[in-house]
């Protein structure tokens, strides 16, 4: 079988434009276009070897600058059953082992789905350069097609195969050019335990929601404005289009039966804390979240003091997660 191991990496990326609702049938097709950031700084790392055994199983990887992934019963079969996909797909006949881990902790309440799902299709990926039937054919794909491929396994990981800016319009995510090609993150952490709603169910009840009739178009149209206003450089719209966009995303989990929702009175003070600055410099940080309490917060890179004034105000009240070359590596965990 040649090599013994193979291993990829990939990061995780955070959503200005929503991936939420799905179409009819299998395979993670979304309601609408979405656009996101990739967080480079935050990677997911997968290996994968050869297994004895008649089946595939799944262990954490445990190496020194990982923190080692707890699965749940159900995160392993999800993950095993992507590899299975992914095995008929580029033709790798045996049984494996797999494991992974992030740079990030598992416990931290960001998902680490769309990172570990990349990065185990580019694991396979590489192993079927190496042991596929069909060499050729697997050498021939792009990384459009692979990232098709990973789209089955969890919607958002299609979209971390680019960097920085990565667009997903319907089989799976392409890279997309705007002036601003680095901004600063930080991910103010708010809630560590385990989501009572999943994503992948919230996609499932949103369509229960009355808002949901007019969702892809209205997310379809913000999409096109917040092109435009990003190709501008014009900040102050492609944030608000990003706070509206977000606040609809969240309208709909409150509106759906039953309702549900994630934000916290932690979350309201650090939205009220972005409103504050903006009030007062007339500039601030883009703000979004995901299906969660944590707040994301991206900042141009000239806007370094405004990262740090967020920084202290949150102070005592969470954690912050901030990208390398803001308050330097040492420094990311306060
Ligand atoms: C709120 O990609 O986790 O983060 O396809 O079921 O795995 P599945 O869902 P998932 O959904 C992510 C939803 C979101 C918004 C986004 O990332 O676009």
């Amino acid at each position: 079988m040649g090599l013994e191991k193979w291993r990829a990496e990939a990061p995780a990326n955070i959503a200005l434009i929503k991936y939420m609702g799905k179409g009819d049938g299998v395979g993670n097709r979304p309601a609408n276009q979405s656009l996101s950031y990739t967080l480079d700084h935050l990677i997911s790392v997968v290996e994968i070897r050869p297994h004895e055994g008649g089946h595939d199983l799944w262990n954490p990887l445990r190496e020194e600058s990982m923190e080692s992934m707890a699965l749940s019963e159900k995160g392993r079969e999800r993950f095993l059953k992507h590899f299975d996909f992914l095995k008929v797909q580029l033709q790798i006949k045996g049984n494996f082992e797999i494991r992974s881990g992030n740079n990030f902790p598992s416990d931290c309440g960001i998902a680490s789905s769309a990172s570990s799902f990349a990065a185990l299709t580019k694991a396979a990926h590489q192993m079927a350069l190496d042991c596929g039937l069909d060499r050729g054919a697997v050498e021939a794909l792009t990384p459009e097609e692979i990232s098709r491929l990973s789209r089955h396994g969890s919607g958002s990981s299609c979209r971390s195969f680019f960097s920085p800016w990565s667009l997903w319009k319907d089989e799976g995510g392409e890279a997309v050019q705007f002036p601003w090609t680095h901004l600063h993150h930080q991910v103010v952490l708010l809630e560590r335990s385990k989501k009572e709603v999943s994503s992948s169910e919230a996609h499932k009840r949103v369509v229960s929601s009355e808002l949901f009739q007019g969702r892809a178009s209205r997310a379809e149209k913000r999409l096109q404005k917040l092109v435009e206003a990003m190709n501008k450089q014009d900040w102050k719209s492609s944030c608000e289009l990003v706070w509206a966009e977000f606040w609809d995303m969240h309208a709909l989990f409150e509106t759906s039966a039953p309702p549900f929702g994630y934000m916290t009175d932690r979350s309201f003070k650090i939205l009220e804390m972005v409103r504050e600055i903006w009030k007062s410099e007339g500039d601030g940080p883009m703000v979004t979240m995901d299906a969660g309490a944590n707040v994301h917060l991206l900042y141009r890179p000239d806007q370094k003091k405004c990262a740090h004034r967020m920084l202290m105000g949150v102070g005592g009240l969470a954690q912050v997660l901030s990208s390398p070359g803001l308050t330097g590596e040492a420094e990311s965990y306060l």
